[in-house]
């Protein structure tokens, strides 16, 4: 059975082939057409951590496509009342999908081994792959063929970057970190993509200069990510210098376009004059993880033999 635990469970073919039927389907949309490929299909979201668009763009995505979501919080008490084992087994007599929004990675790989219905990643403390494909395709949008594009990241290494890094690298983006140390990549990290897309063409600095230099797109995220509230102050204090502001801009190329996960810190990571700012691509960004869900529930279906 096909899971999406992270974007190395999709070859580089399956990885442009979940791109494209996006891209179709959002093409379809913008025409009015909302083909009922998943009908009475249901997908269960089942959420540690809170959440406005993966719940939001995979309940809308299900109803698009004719299916329906399901959306579960700790109430159901999975772990208090019975096993993880127990839980998924119970939800696949049910249910057709399982997205999870997991604090550990670990959680995500321990559904997807019992391996009874098909589970995606809905963000980890290690990854969000949902976030990452969504985001390539915005790039590609952009740019038409976005292959040799530099992409570069400012702020935390964290779970959203270090899933950019995998899809910069299967997709053939360059992409850059600029980050104070403590806050770089592993190079575990960076070999294993390495392992797997055959494909890597990454460096990271605390220069930003350096790394703003020949950049086309500019990402930034929350400097504390959910789960890490403790360390918000240190955090503040050490990542302060790679706010994305029209300053720093000024160090990357006039087309560079800007982009940001969600949800913002304005004034944090981020100014109000870079995130509002003609440059800016964060709206379609988060648009965009609808249409790229709905190509990976149903490139997931035809996968597992459900359509
Ligand atoms: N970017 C993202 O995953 O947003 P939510 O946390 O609101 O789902
Ligand atoms: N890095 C952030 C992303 C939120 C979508 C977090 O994990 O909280």
């Amino acid at each position: 059975m096909k899971h999406i635990r992270s974007l190395l469970d999709l070859s580089i073919d399956e990885f442009h082939g979940v791109l494209d039927l996006a891209a179709s389907l959002k093409k379809q949309l913008l025409g009015g057409e909302r083909p009922d490929l998943l009908k009475n299909r249901t997908a269960a979201l089942i959420f540690e951590k809170a959440s406005l668009r993966t719940r939001v763009s995979f309940e809308a995505g299900m109803a698009q496509l004719g299916g329906s979501a399901l959306f579960l919080t700790g109430d159901v008490g999975w772990r208090q009342r019975e096993s993880i084992g127990d839980f998924i087994r119970v939800l696949a007599e049910y249910c057709d999908f399982v997205v999870c929004r997991a604090i550990s990675q670990n959680t995500i790989n321990e559904l997807a081994a019992h391996d009874v219905v098909p589970v995606i990643n809905g963000l980890t403390d290690e990854s969000h792959p949902c976030q990452a494909l969504a985001d390539f395709m915005t790039m590609k949008e952009v740019t038409g063929s976005v292959e040799g594009k530099q992409l570069t990241f400012v702020g935390d290494g964290n779970n959203v970057a270090r899933s950019l890094l995998a899809a910069c690298s299967m997709g053939r983006v360059k992409f850059r970190l600029a980050a104070p140390a403590g806050y770089q990549f592993k190079p575990e990290l960076i070999q294993r993509v390495k392992n797997h897309a055959k494909w890597v063409d990454f460096e990271q600095s605390d220069n930003a200069a350096a790394m703003l230099r020949d950049a086309d797109f500019v990402y930034t995220d929350v400097w504390t990510s959910m789960g890490q509230e403790a360390e918000a102050e240190k955090r503040n204090s050490d990542l302060r210098p790679y706010q994305v502001n029209e300053q720093l801009m000024q160090l990357a190329p006039d087309h560079c376009k800007i982009l940001h996960c969600l949800p913002a810190r304005r004034g944090m990571e981020i100014t109000d004059s870079a995130m509002d700012s003609p440059a800016s691509i964060i709206f379609p960004q988060a648009g965009n993880r609808m249409h790229l869900q709905k190509g990976l529930l149903v490139w997931l279906a035809k996968q597992n033999g459900l359509i």
